[in-house]
């Protein structure tokens, strides 16, 4: 039985770091995994702007410990508005490689999201001009379409039409839960890639619900049923150069989870490669492993492959109950389960 792994150190490509003083609790749990982040735009205000972008980055960079080295790679918040000369802008910028959509409403400050693809023509044509990636939240808002299909609804109806529009545009299908969306990307031209979660790999629908409400595996796109894991789980540890490693992690004080009206974000910042090795173990595929977190990404969004390594030893040790958060406290993914490898610092 292997021991030990070393793997070409991984980047994530879809980060929620917040803003504000919690940075120093989270930037330092990614940088000390990943080499580079695509970070979410999703702050209040949201950003859409460069100028907003790169100010953002500066305080992102502030929070990274000394000798450790963490480039954040920026994306802006499309809105109905969004001027198309921001375009050309954040391309010029050499920091901004992604615009997110969000459908308005569709998830945790997305209320200045899109709210019809069609407002945003112009902006999709001039990302497509500057070679920019369009990272995509895909689930429809409409409220007559049932939470768990809110995801198939979206393929059909705004990611079918946008493929097929902008042929030259490179589109990230983030963080997918669904069969139905491994078969979209797999039957999809190379434009279009998707990024995978660890909480999507690891639990179904029904840990949502073991023994009570369990508000820390409630994420958007909600966890699935077991064949749709199972079907993630395959496209991850396929070697198909168009899954890789996305977490996802999206921090909430204690407070925002536990509450009558929760919000939606696992928090796997802290492990997430930990957590992914045990998914990729568990599957029989840790050969499989390296590409999807370390060389697909890269290639996709096409950025150099990281040089440098990181070593993981099989350890067992139990996952802390919670980190200090700005007043409140972060509770992280698996909370108290035991896990069985350990990244080596
Ligand atoms: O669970 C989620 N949390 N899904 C998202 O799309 C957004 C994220 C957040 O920002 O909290
Ligand atoms: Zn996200």
């Amino acid at each position: 039985m292997t021991d030990h792994l070393v793997l070409t150190r991984p980047d994530d490509w879809h980060l929620h770091l917040r803003d504000g003083p919690v940075l120093s609790t989270v930037v330092p749990h990614s940088a000390r995994q990943f080499a580079r982040a695509i970070v979410m735009p999703n702050l209040v205000p949201p950003v859409t702007t460069t100028a907003a972008a790169l100010a953002y980055r500066e305080r992102i960079l502030d929070a990274v410990p000394g000798g450790l080295s963490f480039d954040p790679l920026m994306t802006l918040y499309l809105t109905d508005n969004m001027a198309v000369e921001q375009i050309a802008r954040a391309s010029d910028s050499g920091h901004v490689l992604a615009c997110k959509l969000y459908p308005a409403g569709a998830t945790t400050n997305s209320d200045r999201g899109v709210t019809d693809i069609r407002n945003i023509h112009g902006v999709l044509e001039a990302m497509e001009r500057h070679d920019m990636v369009l990272c995509v939240h895909g689930e429809v808002t409409d409220p007559r379409v049932d939470v768990f299909d809110r995801e198939a609804v979206f393929i059909e109806r705004v990611l079918q039409p946008l493929v097929r529009d902008f042929p030259a545009l490179r589109v990230v299908f983030e963080h997918i839960t669904t069969a139905d969306a491994v078969h979209f990307v797999r039957d999809a031209p190379n434009t279009v890639a998707a990024t995978i979660t660890p909480q999507h790999l690891m639990y179904n629908r029904n840990a949502l619900f073991q023994g009570g409400l369990r508000p820390h595996h409630y994420c958007l796109p909600v966890l699935k049923r077991e064949r749709h894991r199972a079907a993630l789980l395959e496209a991850a540890t396929g070697g198909s150069g168009r899954y890789f490693l996305g977490t996802d992690s999206a921090p909430h004080a204690r407070n925002a989870k536990e509450a009558e009206c929760g919000c939606a974000g696992c928090y796997s910042g802290y492990h997430a490669l930990e957590l992914y090795v045990a998914a990729f173990e568990a599957a029989g595929a840790l050969h499989a492993l390296e590409g999807f977190a370390s060389h697909f990404g890269a290639d996709f969004y096409g950025l150099s492959r990281n040089t440098d390594t990181v070593e993981l030893e099989r350890a067992s040790h139990v996952v802390p109950a919670a980190f200090p958060f700005d007043g409140d406290e972060l509770v992280p993914l698996a909370a108290g389960d035991t896990l069985t490898w350990r990244l080596v610092t």
